[in-house]
């Protein structure tokens, strides 16, 4: 029997629906992020299920999976705490956080405690480096962080309770903050921060200011505009660009026919196909043209053209080369996510596939 719920299905069609019918794997990060929320990480069975809705292979699910630092490969604690080491944080005592944690709690980077409620990993700069030093806890954000503060975080965690971070709303396990991650909305209350910048982050502003440091041209009280106007601004300025544009002038007279050919020449497209692109790229100097493209000459010699041999050879390496993995569709062909949900449904119930087993990558075989 498959592990993942009809609730998780159902998230699954929701995510891929977002997106258009021919760039469905598009989906395959929030995918990663949804059945992380069911398992507590990315397991074999969680490559094979988003494999499956996505038409892609394994191998391909799990070259995304591995390459990603926030899709965990085997399980994780409830509580990933996440503590930065890199440059700022460590001059302002992150290791020694990180370094007083490992010793409490007797694990190492990327181990889990054996109750299985805290994994701790080093982390490289965690994009708030002004409220260094800073640690995270499924994510959310503890700033200006001590050895004895950050203790006191997971011995709460561990004593069943959810401190609240800097931000935010109190915290959740790291299958809760999946789903977010997965897109879909964290309902709570001051879930979602709507503060302006900090104090730290202006720091910079203030001291430019008291030293009558500027850029040129910029006026520092610009208005932050919404979306909405920004777009609406965008829209006038590029119809006001159009109306100015003056007339096009008349195309220029073609030169004479190139040697070796005797077809009439023939306008030039607006956009030259990509085949053609290819190769004119490729061989820039080539006195042959591509037969098939309009605005060339046809070359009437028996001499095969060379960006032709070009297109012709690559397109037999891809004949003769299918995706690499298991041989399922590389493709997003339309409608292939709900039939291969479909599938997977109807497979996982027929024979109660358990797990599979992963190879030293995590990648299912
Ligand atoms: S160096 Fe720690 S948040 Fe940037």
């Amino acid at each position: 029997m498959s592990v993942f719920t009809e609730e998780t299905r159902e998230r699954a069609r929701e995510i891929i629906a977002r997106y258009p019918a021919d760039r469905s794997r598009s989906a395959l990060l929030p995918l990663l992020h949804l059945v992380q929320s069911e398992e507590g990480y990315v397991s074999p069975a969680g490559v094979e299920f988003c494999a499956e809705v996505l038409g892609l292979n394994k191998a391909q699910v799990g070259a995304v999976a591995t390459f990603y630092t926030m899709y965990k490969r085997k399980p994780t604690g409830d509580y990933l705490v996440s503590v930065c080491t890199n440059t700022m944080c460590n001059v302002l005592g992150g290791q020694e956080v990180y370094d007083t944690l490992a010793e409490h709690l007797g694990v190492g980077h990327d181990e889990t405690t054996a109750d299985g409620k805290i994994t701790l990993e080093h982390a490289e700069c965690l994009a708030a480096c002004d409220y260094g030093p800073v640690m995270t806890v499924n994510y959310d954000f503890f700033d200006n962080v001590d050895p004895q503060g950050a203790l006191g975080v997971v011995e709460e965690l561990r004593a069943g309770g959810r401190p609240m971070p800097t931000r935010g709303a109190r915290l959740c396990t790291l299958k809760e903050m999946a789903v977010q991650l997965a897109g879909f909305a964290d309902e709570r209350d001051g879930a979602v921060a709507d503060g302006g910048p900090g104090e730290p982050t202006l720091r910079g502003l203030r001291l430019a200011e008291q030293h009558g440091i500027s850029v040129p041209g910029f006026d520092p009280n610009t208005p932050i505009r919404s979306k909405a106007e920004a777009d609406k601004a965008a829209a006038e300025a590029k119809a006001k660009a159009e109306a100015a544009k003056p007339a096009p002038a008349p195309e220029p007279a073609k030169p004479a026919a190139a040697t070796g050919s005797t077809a009439p020449d023939v306008k030039a497209p607006d956009s030259k196909s990509p085949q053609v692109r290819t190769a004119e790229t490729r061989q820039p100097d080539a006195g042959t043209a591509v037969a098939d493209a309009p605005g060339t000459k046809v070359p009437t010699d028996s001499t095969a053209p060379a960006p032709r041999d070009a297109q012709a050879a690559e397109s037999a390496g891809v004949a003769a080369n299918p995706p690499a993995g298991d041989g399922k569709p590389a493709g997003d062909e339309a409608g292939a996510q709900q039939r291969n949900l479909k599938e997977a449904e109807a497979g996982a119930g027929a024979n109660g596939a358990g797990p599979a087993v992963a190879s030293e990558t995590g990648v299912q075989k």
